[in-house]
């Protein structure tokens, strides 16, 4: 408890998922946390639940994060801790995705090699161009508006949303991997850019979790709660514990890191 009071956060992508979940345990610790979606209505509608304020912008878009940066400063006077949590699967609002995921995980369950999604030769120009820019895009523009406001108040603290993809890899996710990668050498390059500034950067790379985004992949979850050696999918839970404690002075010494939860589904260093 009162591990974050008085701190200010902005969440983005946080009105479902990890994102409210994040949200949920950083007010519990006694912040003030701003909420942003793409979704106003279910950001408002998460801000009232929890207690906080929201925001509207599409983290992909330059001009809309540089408006809700100056719509940041009619709530609050700073910022000390920034989520860059916003992300999409890729499969949103493909109506064929149910069924070829429901293929996959029949052939993965029968031992043959089977893929996620549609492999490289049929991603499109934009769903490349929208996963790297939600994701990436959507890093870049939020850090880089943070990073100029927490330089001048001589502090503070970043933590960006990868995935285990962005290290393990996954036939039929190559745009996701690529951007959740991305994500993932951005934090380092950015920690070292900021520790003089008192600034940490971090990562956190989840497993595999229950939340909207990975409910499509529901035939798919006995095989993976069979793959991970804690014998479950994690909990948005899971995940909030580790931006809590990244967000905490208790992890005052730890930045260019990332940090894993995700039940020893993957394994690395
Ligand atoms: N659920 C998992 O298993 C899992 C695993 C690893 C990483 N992640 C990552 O965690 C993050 C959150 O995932 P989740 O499972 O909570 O997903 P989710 O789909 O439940 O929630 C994502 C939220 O982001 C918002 N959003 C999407 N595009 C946006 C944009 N352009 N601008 C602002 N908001 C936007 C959505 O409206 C939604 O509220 C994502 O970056 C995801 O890639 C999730």
């Amino acid at each position: 408890m009162n591990r974050l009071t008085d701190k200010t956060a902005l969440i983005t992508g946080a009105a479902r998922g990890l994102g409210a979940q994040i949200a949920e345990c950083f007010i519990a610790e006694g912040a003030n946390v701003i909420i942003n979606d793409i979704n106003i209505t279910a950001a408002q509608a998460t801000a009232e639940r929890l207690g906080g304020q929201a925001l509207a912008c599409d983290v992909s878009d330059s001009a809309s994060v540089a408006r809700m940066f100056e719509e940041l400063f009619e709530l609050t006077d700073w910022l000390d801790i920034l989520v860059n949590n916003a992300g999409i699967s890729g499969i949103e609002g493909d109506n064929t995705a149910h069924e070829r995921i429901r293929r996959a995980a029949q052939a993965m369950a029968d031992g043959a090699p089977a893929e996620l999604d549609s492999g490289i030769t049929e991603v499109t120009d934009d769903q490349w161009r929208r996963l790297l820019g939600v994701h990436m895009d959507g890093t870049f523009y939020c850090s880089r508006s943070a990073a100029g406001l927490m330089k001048r108040a001589g502090g503070g603290n970043i933590i960006n949303m990868g995935s285990i993809m962005g290290t393990f890899g996954r036939g039929g996710g190559t745009a996701y991997c690529a951007a959740k990668a991305g994500i993932l050498g951005f934090t380092r390059a950015l920690a070292h850019e900021l520790a003089p500034h008192d600034i940490r950067v971090n990562a956190i790379a989840p497993g595999w979790i229950h939340t909207d985004m990975t409910d499509p992949l529901a035939p798919m979850h006995p095989m993976l709660e069979a793959q991970t050696p804690l014998g479950r999918m994690g909990e948005p839970i899971d995940i909030a514990w580790a931006a809590v404690y990244l967000a905490s002075d208790e992890a005052k010494f730890v930045t260019g890191q990332t940090l894993s939860p995700n039940g020893g589904w993957y394994m690395s260093q």
